[in-house]
């Protein structure tokens, strides 16, 4: 499959730019196992690299000119480092042109390229296809410009290009993790100090599934925005009880139980959700050290139940295929995963139950909503490299 992927983007670039390309870079998707919505309260979260990315296929040019071919639009974009600006028409080229843009600000040297690329991260769906996106052109202009560029802040200057150029104002699980995800690991990112910790997950005999409900997540952006308001409101009332707090990061359970009658009822709901979530993500870790995977399921439900209860970033498809896993045997845990409003599921299904799930979901799920689902089997795979 891979090798097939590789072939095309290969005569892909010789179709286009007439020769061999001088580096092949990829950046994986992501699919977060617990830690939602914890990033930009500078919590914790739990998310692997996954066997879906975007390949590119690049060379470099003499002068600052950028032409990227994109195999899966069928388009051509076109810039110079010297002026980059906002492409209206092919969107999809506003993550190389962000990045580009946030590189030159952090003082990077870019050499001009051609690049051919193409992907198999679901867009739209909460694979955090953006984030790939954004990571391989990072890999790509740091490879051909010849810069070594410290992936901490390869991962920040990309969700600042999301940010501020882009215009989608996420948290930096999904760059992170895209640039440092580990083979068979899941990454446990401290938003704050961004700090990580592998976890080595130990699956023998479990997979993970990843459900796409197929509803595009229209609502997220406002809402998304919205729920990030709540929380800072939420901190600066109780920041009268609890001096010194920045974020819901530094209210501990015990605190909340304290004081959380002065917050009003949604915002009290919404920051109920974060404290407790980042306990489950530090709970989950020492789950998989204690390899309890049956105790890392139970979090992962109630993690999907804090997500439709009190944070309300489910959506009556997300709480279907939920459903459907928790209703058959052998599933782990299952769960909504990213921002919410459509996307996919996480499921952990034991390895002799898949088939019954994958059976269940095809049929269920179209009789509950009227769509059809997609199914992924996804592994834990590296972070951001050559090909
Ligand atoms: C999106 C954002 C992330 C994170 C999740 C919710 O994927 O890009 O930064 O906030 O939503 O956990």
């Amino acid at each position: 499959m891979t090798d097939d992927r590789i072939e095309m983007l290969l005569s892909g670039f010789k179709e286009h730019f007439g020769a061999e390309p001088e580096a092949l870079m990829r950046a994986p998707g992501r699919v977060n196992l617990i830690g939602e919505h914890t990033d930009y309260n500078d919590g914790f979260v739990l998310p692997v690299a996954i066997d879906r990315d975007i390949m590119v296929a690049s060379r470099s040019r003499d002068d600052a000119l950028v032409r990227i071919y994109s195999l899966d639009f069928n388009a051509l974009t076109e810039f110079s480092l010297n002026d980059i600006s906002h492409d209206s028409e092919n969107t999809w080229s506003n993550y190389p042109r962000g990045v580009a843009h946030f590189l030159k600000e952090e003082g990077y040297e870019l050499r001009g390229m051609e690049a051919v690329v193409t992907g198999n991260v679901p867009l739209a769906a909460g694979l955090s296809s953006s984030a790939a996106m954004e990571v391989v052109m990072a890999m790509t202009f740091e490879k051909i410009s010849g810069l070594e560029i410290d992936p901490v802040k390869m991962a920040l200057i990309c969700q600042k290009a999301e940010n501020q150029f882009v215009g989608v104002n996420c948290g930096i699980m999904d760059q992170f993790v895209s640039r440092m995800g580990r083979k068979d690991h899941a990454l446990l990112l401290d938003c704050r100090e961004l700090e990580f910790d592998l976890v080595p997950l130990n699956l023998e005999g479990v997979n993970i599934v990843v459900c796409n409900t197929s509803v595009k997540r229209g609502l997220v952006d406002s809402e998304y925005n919205k729920r990030r308001s709540e929380c800072e409101r939420g901190v600066k009332i109780l920041d009268d009880f609890l001096p010194g707090i920045r974020a819901l990061r530094d209210v501990d359970v015990d605190d909340f139980q304290k004081y959380h009658h002065h917050l009003p009822e949604t915002t009290e709901k919404r920051c109920g959700y974060i404290v407790r979530e980042n306990v489950r993500v530090l709970e989950s870790v020492q789950a998989f050290e204690e390899g309890d995977l049956i105790r890392f399921g139970i979090l992962m439900n109630e993690s999907h139940i804090g997500l439709r209860d009190e944070y309300e970033v489910s959506c009556p498809e997300l709480d279907a295929m939920v459903e459907i896993a928790w209703s058959t045997d052998g599933v782990i845990g299952s769960r909504m995963t990213g921002a919410g409003f459509g996307g996919c599921t996480v499921t952990l299904v034991a390895e002799d139950s898949l088939e019954d799930l994958v059976s269940k979901v095809n049929k269920e799920y179209p009789e509950r909503t009227g769509l059809q689902p997609e199914i992924y089997i996804c592994t834990a795979e590296d972070g951001a490299g050559s090909l």
